[in-house]
């Protein structure tokens, strides 16, 4: 487990997963020996989120909520969007390149190449319509949500949709999206003929599972930290309206 004491250079030397993450906070490299502290506060990063989120992001078993409860909605929503545009304008493009140059130098049928692009340009459409839906209808209702409830007189126009409405129906069709990248994996790795260039192959498949945590991470931080205290919250505003 990653403390704010530990030397940053250290940390990330020992755990380079890590380094997916820093863009997302702004985290610029060449450390020297200044600690995950130090390096936070440099870069106005609130160390105990990073922390969080970077522990939870090393181990899939570590419950995140407790400490992550600590933190606003709004620096949640911060880095979580800042993820959907690492996904969007970095890790796809990045992959979709590296398939195309596989494609282009392999020994595949029309068919086979047909199927390995539909595949992941059916994965990229739900990534964008996902990261939409949440960007443009959700995550604003969260804001606002965390807004009005540190009102002292919260709008009443938002407590009647309130009423008609909870985070519960997001939850209820919020999708995962790793499925079908591990589909696109497992087609490479048991179905299709191989690949002349293994070394190029191994890195495309290096970068699906990557992508296919990250993708897990982003959904349980959305489904198990940010969805339960967005709950807590409507309920919260509910009750106090009702007892005005
Ligand atoms: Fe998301
Ligand atoms: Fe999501």
């Amino acid at each position: 487990m990653i403390t704010r004491d530990m030397t940053m250079g250290q940390v990330v030397l020992e755990n380079q997963k890590l380094l997916l993450l820093f863009p997302r906070f702004n985290l610029t490299l060449g450390f020297g020996e200044m600690s995950v502290e130090e390096v936070c506060n440099a870069h106005h990063v609130d160390v105990d989120f990073f922390l969080e989120i970077a522990n939870a992001y090393l181990d899939m078993q570590y419950v995140p909520g407790e400490g992550l409860s600590l933190f606003s909605l709004g620096t949640m929503i911060k880095y979580l969007t800042a993820t959907h545009t690492y996904f969007m304008e970095t890790a796809l493009p990045m992959i979709e390149e590296k398939i195309h140059r596989l494609l282009e130098n392999s020994s595949l049928s029309n068919k086979e190449i047909n199927l390995v692009t539909s595949f992941y340009h059916d994965f990229k459409k739900d990534v964008k319509e996902h990261i939409n839906e949440e960007e443009q209808h959700v995550l604003p209702y969260i804001l606002e949500l965390e807004k009005q409830s540190a009102l002292g007189h919260p709008d009443p126009s938002f407590i009647t949709k309130l009423r008609n409405y909870s985070i519960k129906a997001f939850e209820q069709e919020h999708g995962r999206l790793e499925t079908s990248l591990e589909h696109l994996s497992s087609l490479i790795i048991k179905y299709l003929p191989p690949f002349e260039d293994f070394q190029l192959c191994h890195q495309v498949l290096h970068d699906l599972a990557n992508l296919v945590n990250d993708l897990i991470d982003h959904a349980n931080m959305e489904d198990k930290v940010l969805i339960p205290r967005v709950v807590e919250l409507e309920q919260q505003l509910l009750n106090r309206k009702g007892d005005e």
